[in-house]
């Protein structure tokens, strides 16, 4: 494929995927259209002004920033280049002294272009260092262009986001993913099931890098790239057997759901890997009607947000578990009286009450149900 360096290498050894299949041009970055048609206009344009690129990990960023200074820059890229990122020393005295000697330095570049100073996860870069760098962009711009790749841009400082263009990288679809590791496969000679791609895409939630790697691990390690497979590979609950529990919820039937749940917990999985298994799986569940799949995902998000809080015992989980399944219970016996008679001592009405009174006061729905 174009985009992959894709050099024969010694046998026994090889690169890991993701810097064999690094994107050398903008054209093969996957994703992000808009952003991706920016970075493009530049390099045609040639005038690069500073930038800041932020996003998740593993979506291109720093990808991005190398292809364009390969662009503006050819031959010259090796001279004119500057990276630093957070496994460099990056404190003031580096900014004051390293920095400042680059941006001094003498190069031979093509009319019209800038060396370039990549400055990658500056998240990470001290405040302190940050305030050094201002007025060093500003006296160096003529001859020196700084670009910034971050995961959160407001751990930038005012002053240095407001003398670059900022870009933002979003998540890459999972059209998109599938595509590329598509790709991969057929250029590595990868035996894989369709089912198998598609669980490496759901377990990397968008990012590319994990995507790569995770094809890459199951495929060594397994020799075959299938949903269990992957799944044991990434150490993550299958999503079938979480959908399965979802599946009882709906139907009302909590011991089942219950057992399931215990028999997940005690392969050894944490609280938070089944609460975030939980929502990916009821986010993509087209059985439910859009109603429960709205009152679940809320239930979900309860329990995700006490789980980050401390409370991430099997307690919990059961809880969540119950309520799921006595929410369609609730909403069955509101919408059909006749059929409410499992809800002894409760009233169609009493019912539709409480569940109004759960949707209106979240705070007192944590409280009653806080495991
Ligand atoms: N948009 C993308 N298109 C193609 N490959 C990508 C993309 N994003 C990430 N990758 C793969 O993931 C690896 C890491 O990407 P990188 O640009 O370093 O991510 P980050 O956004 O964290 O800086 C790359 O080497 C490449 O293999
Ligand atoms: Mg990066």
């Amino acid at each position: 494929m174009s985009s992959s360096t894709g050099k024969a290498q010694a046998p026994g050894y090889e690169l890991p995927w993701v810097e064999k299949y690094r994107p050398r041009y903008l054209r093969d970055v996957v994703g992000n259209s808009a952003t991706v048609e920016r970075l493009r206009a530049i390099e045609e344009h040639g005038n690069c002004p500073h930038l800041l690129l932020s996003g998740l990990p593993g979506i291109g960023k720093t990808t991005s920033v190398h292809c364009l200074a390969h662009a503006l820059l050819g031959d010259a890229y090796k001279e004119a280049v500057l990276e630093l990122n957070a496994s460099d020393d990056r404190g003031i005295d580096v900014v004051r002294s390293k920095i400042k000697a680059f941006a001094q330095k003498k190069v031979s570049l093509p009319p019209g272009r800038h060396k370039i100073i990549v400055l990658d996860e500056a998240d990470s870069m001290t405040p302190g260092a940050q305030q050094a760098l201002r007025r060093t962009m500003e006296i160096y711009a003529p001859t020196t262009r700084f670009c910034f790749a971050c995961n959160q841009s407001n751990k930038i400082i005012e002053p240095i986001q407001s003398r670059c263009a900022i870009l933002r990288f979003g998540r890459i679809s999972d059209e998109e993913l599938l595509r590329r590791l598509l790709q991969i496969c057929e250029a590595e000679h990868v035996k894989y099931s369709d089912e198998g791609l598609a669980a490496v895409v759901f377990t990397a939630e968008g990012d590319m890098r994990q995507a790569v790697n995770n094809l890459q691990s199951t495929w060594t390690g397994m020799g075959y790239v299938s949903p269990d497979n992957v799944f044991k590979v990434c150490d993550q609950p299958h999503p079938l057997v979480v959908r399965d529990v979802l599946d009882k919820c709906y139907a009302g039937r909590v011991d089942s759901a219950l057992d399931q749940l215990e028999s997940l917990w005690s392969l050894g999985y944490s609280s938070l890997d089944i609460v975030t298994t939980l929502f990916r799986v009821v986010r993509t569940m087209d059985s439910l009607p859009e109603a429960v799949k709205l009152e679940y995902i809320r239930e979900i998000g309860w329990t995700h947000m006490r789980t980050l809080e401390g409370v991430a015992t099997l307690l919990q989980l059961s809880a969540l578990v119950a309520r799921l399944a006595k929410l369609v219970r609730m909403r069955v016996g509101a919408m059909h009286p006749s059929t409410n008679e499992h809800v002894a001592g409760h009233g169609p009405s009493a019912i539709c009450a409480e569940v109004e009174c759960g949707s209106e006061h979240p705070s007192m729905h944590t409280q009653r149900h806080t495991g």
